[in-house]
C-alpha cells in the first residue's frame, strides 16, 4: 500500500526522505515522489516504477529542511508520473501526499468545478482534490503564504479535513513555508515524532528507525501541525490533545537483512524465536496465563484476511476441539457487510499488521453490534490492537516480507492459547492435557531449528521444487488441521511464484477439482492426524492414478507415507496440535525456493502490498 514520509527541521531532509522511501519499499508500490520546500519554491520529483528511477532525479536537489515523500500503489488511475504523489494545487502553493481513499471525491470535484469552470485536474487520483481544497480555503480566508501565522493555516486545514469522507493519512506542505507540515489521519495509519529539533511523520515506522526511537501513535480523526519546535495534535472534535510518546517497537536490525538474501528467508528462520517469545509467560504445565477472554461466550466468530484467515481456520479447529464452543469463521470483508445473528458472540480479529482495513472495519462492526472483541495482532501499537477489548500480541517482531511467514506461526499460537484457555474454562481441556502440550511446546523451537538445518530436508525440497518450476498450476491437499496449511501453502506459492495454486480439503477432490489433475500436475499433500490421515493418503492415490506428481509432507513416525507419494518430506514429530506448524514451514521454504528458481522477487511480489490499508 502507499507510504507517506515527511520531515522538518533536519538539514538532511532530502537524503532522509529517500532513505525512508527505501525502507517502505516492502509495502509494495508502483511509483514514487518527493517534494521539498526550497526558499520560496517547491521542488518536486516523481517517477514510475522502482525507486531506482527516482534516485537519479534527486541527486542534485538542495538539502532542504522540510519535505514530504510518497510511494504509491495505484488505485485511482494507472501508475504514471502524473498520478504519482505529491500532488499540487493549480496555483502550485499546496503539495499533498495521501494514503487511503477519498470516497466523496466526485462530489468534491463537482463542487470545485462549479466555483471555477476552468479548473484542471492533472491526475486521475482522488488525492489531488485535497491540494485544490486547501489552496481554495487559504485564498478564501485571505491568508498570506509568507506572513500568516500557523494558527490561521490550522483552521483552514480543519475546514478541509471536515469535507473529506473515506480514509486518509495526509501530509501537506505549503509553498515558501519550510516551517511546518500539516497532517491528519482517519482509518489509515500515521505516526509522528519530535525530538525538540526536528519532526517526522510517517505511515510506517520503518522510516523512523534509526532517526528516533519515540513516536506518537495518532488516534482516528487526529490532525494537526508539526513544526521545528514541536507539534500540535488536535482530536476529531478540534480539542488540543497531549500525548505521551511511546517507545518504538522496531530496531534497526529489523529493518535490515542481517546477512540473509531476502527478508522472507530471514523471517522463516526467525520462527524458533517467535515460538519462544509468543508462549513466554503464557504457557505453563498448570494453566494458560495472560490470556483474558472478555466474557463467557457460547459462540465465537473469527475474522481475518489472507494468511490471517488461514490461521483463523486452524484456530477454529482448535477451539472447537478443545472447548466444544462453536466457531464461525469469516473473511473480514464478508463479515463487515453481513448481518450476523445468533447469540452474543466473541469476535476474534486476527491481523499481523493490525491495520488491514477490512479487519479493522469488521472489529468496528462487531462493536456496533455490541459484541466483545479480542485481537490476535503482531503490531501492538496498531489501530486494531488499540481498538479491541482485549489483545494477544503474537510477538513475532516486524515482518517485512510481503509473504507472511513468521506471523502465521504466531497467529496460530495465539489461536491455540485462546483455545486452551477456553478449554480450561469449560473443563474440556484438562491439566494433564496442558502438561503434555507444554512438554512438546518447549521442544518446538529446537525441532524447528533442526528442521531448518536438516540437509536431507534441503535435498528433498530441491527435488520437490523441480516438479513445479515449469508448471502453471499446482494443488495443496489437507484434511482437518492440515486443511488450513493446504490453503496457506497454496496462498504462499501463488503470491510469490505466480504459479496458480489452490488448496483443497481432500474430501472435496471428487466434487470438482479432480477434473483439473493431469499428467505431471504437482500436488502437495499435507499429512493430517488420526483417521483423516488414511483418507488423505487415499486422495494421494487418486491423484497419482491420474498422473499427478505427489509430494507428501508428514512426520518422521508416519510409516505409511513412503508408499503413497513420489516424494516424501519428513519433519520432526511433535504434539498433534503443533504438527501443522512444522508442515507449514516446509511449505514456506518450498514456495520460496520455487519462486527464486523462477526469478521472482519474493519480498516484493507484483501487485501486492504488505498491509492492505484500503478496502
Ligand atoms: O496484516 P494482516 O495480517 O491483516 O494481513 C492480512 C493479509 O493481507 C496478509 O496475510 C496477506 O494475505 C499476505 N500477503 C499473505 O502472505
Amino acid at each position: 500500500m502507499c507510504g507517506i514520509f515527511g520531515m522538518i527541521g533536519d538539514s538532511n531532509t532530502t537524503k532522509l526522505l529517500m532513505q525512508g522511501l527505501k525502507r517502505m519499499e516492502y509495502r509494495g508500490y508502483d511509483s514514487s515522489g518527493i517534494c521539498i520546500v526550497d526558499n520560496n519554491e517547491f521542488i518536486r520529483r516523481r517517477a514510475v516504477g522502482e525507486l531506482s528511477n527516482l534516485e537519479p532525479l534527486v541527486v542534485n536537489l538542495p538539502n532542504a529542511e522540510c519535505g514530504i515523500a510518497h510511494t504509491r500503489w495505484a488505485t485511482h488511475g494507472p501508475p504514471t508520473e502524473d498520478n504519482a504523489h505529491p500532488h499540487m494545487s493549480p496555483k502550485l502553493d499546496v503539495a499533498v501526499v495521501h494514503n487511503g481513499i477519498i470516497e466523496n471525491e466526485v462530489e468534491l470535484r463537482k463542487e470545485l468545478s462549479s466555483i471555477d469552470k476552468n479548473i484542471i485536474f492533472k491526475s486521475d487520483t482522488d488525492s489531488e482534490i485535497i491540494a485544490h481544497l486547501l489552496s481554495n480555503e487559504i485564498k478564501n480566508s485571505g491568508l498570506d503564504l509568507k506572513k500568516s501565522k500557523d494558527e490561521e493555516f490550522i483552521s483552514c486545514w480543519k475546514k478541509v479535513i471536515d469535507k473529506l469522507e473515506g480514509s486518509f493519512a495526509l501530509a501537506v506542505i505549503l509553498k515558501g513555508r519550510n516551517d511546518f507540515i500539516l497532517f491528519a489521519r482517519k482509518f489509515a495509519p500515521l505516526v509522528i515524532s519530535h525530538d525538540g529539533n526536528k519532526g517526522i511523520l510517517a505511515s510506517d515506522v520503518s522510516c523512523i528507525v534509526g532517526i528516533t526511537d519515540k513516536v506518537h501513535y495518532l488516534e482516528e480523526g487526529d490532525w494537526g501541525l508539526i513544526n521545528k519546535n514541536g507539534l500540535k495534535i488536535f482530536n476529531i472534535d478540534g480539542d488540543l490533545v497531549e500525548k505521551e510518546p511511546k517507545k518504538l517497537e522496531w530496531t534497526l536490525g529489523d529493518a535490515e537483512l542481517g546477512g540473509y538474501p531476502t527478508f522472507m528467508l530471514k523471517e522463516i528462520y526467525e520462527q524458533p524465536r517467535v515460538v519462544r517469545d509468543c508462549l513466554r509467560g503464557r504457557l505453563s504445565r498448570e494453566k494458560i496465563k495472560g490470556v483474558s477472554i472478555p466474557f463467557n461466550p457460547r459462540l465465537l466468530r473469527i475474522v481475518g484476511c489472507g494468511t490471517a484467515y488461514n490461521a483463523g481456520l486452524l484456530a477454529r479447529y482448535y477451539i472447537e476441539q478443545l472447548s466444544k464452543i462453536p466457531v464461525i469463521l469469516d473473511h473480514a470483508h464478508e463479515f463487515r457487510y453481513g448481518a450476523p445473528s445468533g447469540p452474543k458472540s466473541l469476535v476474534i480479529g486476527i491481523s499481523q499488521s493490525g491495520e488491514t482495513a477490512d479487519t479493522l472495519a469488521a472489529i468496528q462492526a462487531a462493536h456496533e453490534r455490541g459484541y466483545p472483541t479480542l485481537g490476535i495482532v503482531n503490531v501492538e501499537s496498531s489501530t486494531i490492537a488499540r481498538n479491541v477489548d482485549t489483545m494477544i500480541g503474537i510477538r513475532a517482531g516486524p515482518e517485512i516480507g510481503v509473504a507472511s511467514t513468521k506471523a502465521f506461526t504466531g497467529q496460530v499460537l495465539g489461536g491455540l492459547l485462546v483455545a486452551m484457555k477456553l478449554g480450561q474454562d469449560s473443563k474440556n481441556f484438562h491439566r494433564e492435557d496442558l502438561s503434555y502440550f507444554d512438554r512438546h511446546a518447549r521442544m518446538l523451537p529446537t525441532s524447528i531449528e533442526r528442521m531448518l538445518n536438516d540437509q536431507n530436508i534441503k535435498t528433498k525440497l530441491w527435488e520437490a521444487q523441480q516438479y513445479f518450476v515449469d508448471k502453471n498450476h499446482a494443488f495443496f491437499l489437507g484434511r482437518n488441521t492440515s486443511y488450513p496449511i493446504a490453503l496457506e501453502g497454496a496462498l504462499k506459492l501463488k503470491e510469490i511464484s505466480y504459479i496458480h495454486a489452490e488448496g483443497y480439503a481432500g474430501g472435496e477432490l471428487k466434487h470438482g477439482p479432480l477434473a483439473l489433475v493431469e499428467e505431471g500436475t504437482p500436488i502437495v499433500v499435507i499429512a493430517s492426524e488420526g483417521s483423516s490421515h488414511k483418507k488423505l493418503l487415499g486422495n494421494a492415490r487418486e491423484v497419482a492414478a491420474r498422473g499427478a506428481k505427489v509430494i507428501l509432507i508428514t512426520h518422521q513416525e508416519d510409516e505409511l507415507a513412503d508408499s503413497h507419494a513420489d516424494l516424501v518430506i519428513k519433519v520432526p514429530r511433535t504434539h498433534d496440535l503443533l504438527q501443522p506448524l512444522l508442515y507449514n514451514i516446509i511449505c514456506q521454504l518450498l514456495s520460496l525456493n520455487i519462486a527464486e528458481e523462477r526469478g521472482c522477487n519474493v519480498d516484493r511480489p507484483r501487485n501486492l502490498a504488505k498491509s492492505v490499508t484500503v478496502e
